[in-house]
Formats: structure tokens, C-alpha cells, sequence
């Protein structure tokens, strides 16, 4: 009987795939003190863990652990020193939730571009008629678009950025150049050079050494006043303080944030104020959907993994 241990409470289709097997067990945890998980962990051979921290420490503690089945796709919450060290199988859901960020894109794009809120605001305060007086907004139609890191996420915002009719531009140095092609887009090797003609530009690669503040005053500066930036892949990818400046120069349009350097943001963060930045709390595979398909995933990686068919696409390379 392989045991599993359930740190936070996942969506219940996941749960039953274990409801149903004979040889496994499970226990559900939603107390994250390190004395409690490491008492809980010692007699474990599996992990779903969503995101709380999974330090040495607690790694060390779990004696009989095979496999931490991360519910998401991001592991800087899992030491990977000590989870390598152990030889500890960890898998991510590679399935889940593409789909669901590139939506979130496109409702901010969106939303920025068409003006929502001061819409919304408008009509519900009795100022229909100010319509006449409001900005016009944008279209995303015929405009151009940077898709920046081309990967599960990148991969699927074409498709929809395609049926909007947008000229799609991708920069990721490690996708070649008939890939990109056969998908739609422009393989592009320059981003600062190509961001001056850009009108939306999304990020979708992970933060690195070599991607932290990539975007940052001397991009921001050559972007067209009328550009918006959308980033719901990781918070450091765009310096928060170069935005808010930009955004507060007109030097861009508008930024949609699901991700931030610190999350939740410090209240002072003065991007929180800042009327022409959307946020949203990391939410963007936040669907009922989505988190029924991530639950499934995690749990089928655990089934598979004892059954010796994982696939290797959804195990993290340490
Ligand atoms: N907001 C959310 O809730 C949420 C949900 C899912 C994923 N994410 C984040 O979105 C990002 C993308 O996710 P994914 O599943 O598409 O990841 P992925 O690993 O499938 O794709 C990442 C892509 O980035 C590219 N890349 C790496 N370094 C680069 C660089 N220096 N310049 C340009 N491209 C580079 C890689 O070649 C790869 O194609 C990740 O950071 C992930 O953590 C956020």
C-alpha cells in the first residue's frame, strides 16, 4: 500500500482516482508546521504539494518519499539540491493550464485595451451619456504582438492571438525558427530591437539569473506609448519600480500583472495605485476547470510513476 500525502487540500476529481485503488492511501493536510509535516512525511512514498515550501529539512525527514507531484508547473518552492541528493522523482502538470494563462492574457489585453473598468464604472454611476466624452479605446485587431518565451504557455496564446488577427512575433532563443513558422508567428532574435514596434508584448519564460529584470527602464523606454505589457509568468521578470515609472511618464499604455516580485505585493507597492496597471493575485489558472484538470494530473502523475509509465515530459530534469 503506497501512501500519500496530500499537503493542501486539492480539487476532490483528483482525489477520487485515489478513492478508487485499493493500493494506495491518503491523507489530506492543511497544517503546514514544519514539526507536524515532518512527523507526517517520514512514512510517505508520495507528495502532492501545491505551493507551500518543501525545504531540506522537511525532504531530509521523508525517508520512504519516491516522487513530490507538484500541482502546478513552477518548483521554487521545492528545494531541488535536496530532492536530487535523494534521487526523489518530481513532476509537474504540463497539461493543465496553458490553456487557462493564455485566456487570462487575453482578458487583459482585453480589458486594458477596450477600457472595461471605466466603462463598467461609468454605466453604473448614471453617466451613460458620458460615453461621448470617454477616450476611445483600442482594438487587439491587425495589431502586433511579442509572445516572449514560446513554450506550453507561449504556445498556446498563438492559437488564440491568431483568431484575433494579431501579427504574432515570438522571441525565444531556444525554439527554431520553422516552429514558430508552422505555428503563425515571426521568429524574432533581437527583443529590444523588435519591442519598438510591438503593441502587446506577453511573457512566458521562467525567471532565471538571465531573465530577471529583462524588462526594465532602457526596454520600457523604447516600447510605443501606446504598448501594454502583460506578465503572468513570474513577478522580477519586469522591474516593478521601471513600470511604475514608465506607466506614470506615458512612456507605455497599460500593464496587466498577475505575478509580482513579492507576493502578496508589499501594501505600499505603488503599483497597486496606479490606475492604468490590471492586477490580479496569481490567479490566472484560478477556472474551476483548470483546477480540475491540475488535481486529476497530480494524482494520475503519482499513479503512473508507481505503475512505471510516467512520462518523462512531466519530470523535472535536476
Ligand atoms: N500565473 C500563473 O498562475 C502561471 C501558471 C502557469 C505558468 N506560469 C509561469 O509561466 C511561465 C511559462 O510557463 P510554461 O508552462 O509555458 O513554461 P515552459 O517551460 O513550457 O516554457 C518556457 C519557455 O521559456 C523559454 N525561455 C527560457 N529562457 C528564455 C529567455 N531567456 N528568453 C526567452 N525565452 C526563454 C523556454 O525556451 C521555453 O520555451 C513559467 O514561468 C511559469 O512558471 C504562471
Amino acid at each position: 500500500m503506497k501512501k500519500v500525502l496530500i499537503i493542501k487540500k486539492i480539487h476532490e476529481s483528483g482525489i477520487k482516482l485515489l478513492d478508487n485503488r485499493k493500493d494506495f492511501s491518503y491523507e489530506v493536510v492543511e497544517n503546514l508546521e514544519t514539526n507536524f509535516l515532518i512527523n507526517k512525511l517520514q512514512d510517505c512514498d508520495a507528495v502532492s504539494l501545491k505551493t507551500s515550501k518543501l525545504g531540506a529539512n522537511l525532504i531530509n525527514a521523508a525517508n520512504k518519499l519516491k516522487i513530490i507531484s507538484r500541482h502546478g508547473i513552477g518548483c521554487d518552492n521545492v528545494d531541488l539540491e535536496a530532492v536530487k541528493k535523494k534521487k526523489i522523482i518530481l513532476s509537474i502538470t504540463t497539461n493543465a493550464n496553458a490553456t487557462t494563462v493564455a485566456e487570462h492574457v487575453f482578458f487583459m489585453m482585453l480589458s486594458i485595451s477596450r477600457g472595461t473598468d471605466t466603462y463598467d464604472k461609468n454605466v453604473k454611476e448614471g453617466k451613460f451619456l458620458n460615453r461621448n466624452n470617454l477616450e476611445l479605446s483600442k482594438e487587439l485587431s491587425n495589431k502586433n504582438i511579442l509572445i516572449a518565451g514560446f513554450g506550453r504557455v507561449g504556445k498556446n496564446l498563438i492559437k488564440k492571438c491568431i483568431g484575433f488577427d494579431m501579427n504574432i512575433f515570438v522571441y525565444d532563443p531556444f525554439v527554431d525558427e520553422k516552429t514558430i513558422d508552422n505555428l503563425g508567428g515571426k521568429k524574432v532574435d533581437n527583443l529590444q530591437n523588435t519591442i519598438k514596434e510591438m503593441d502587446y508584448i506577453s511573457l512566458h519564460m521562467p525567471l532565471t539569473d538571465k531573465t530577471k529584470n529583462l524588462i526594465n527602464m532602457k526596454v520600457l523606454s523604447s516600447m510605443k506609448n501606446s504598448s501594454i505589457i502583460i506578465n503572468s509568468s513570474r513577478g522580477g521578470l519586469i522591474n516593478e519600480t521601471d513600470l511604475n515609472e514608465a506607466l506614470n511618464k506615458s512612456m507605455i499604455f497599460g500593464a496587466g500583472l498577475d505575478v509580482f516580485e513579492e507576493e502578496p505585493p508589499n501594501p505600499n507597492n505603488p503599483l497597486l495605485k496606479n490606475k492604468k496597471v490590471l492586477l490580479s493575485p496569481h490567479a490566472a489558472t484560478f477556472t474551476e476547470e483548470c483546477k480540475e484538470r491540475m488535481s486529476k494530473e497530480t494524482i494520475q502523475n503519482i499513479i503512473d510513476f508507481f505503475e512505471n509509465k510516467l512520462d518523462k515530459s512531466k519530470i523535472i530534469k535536476l
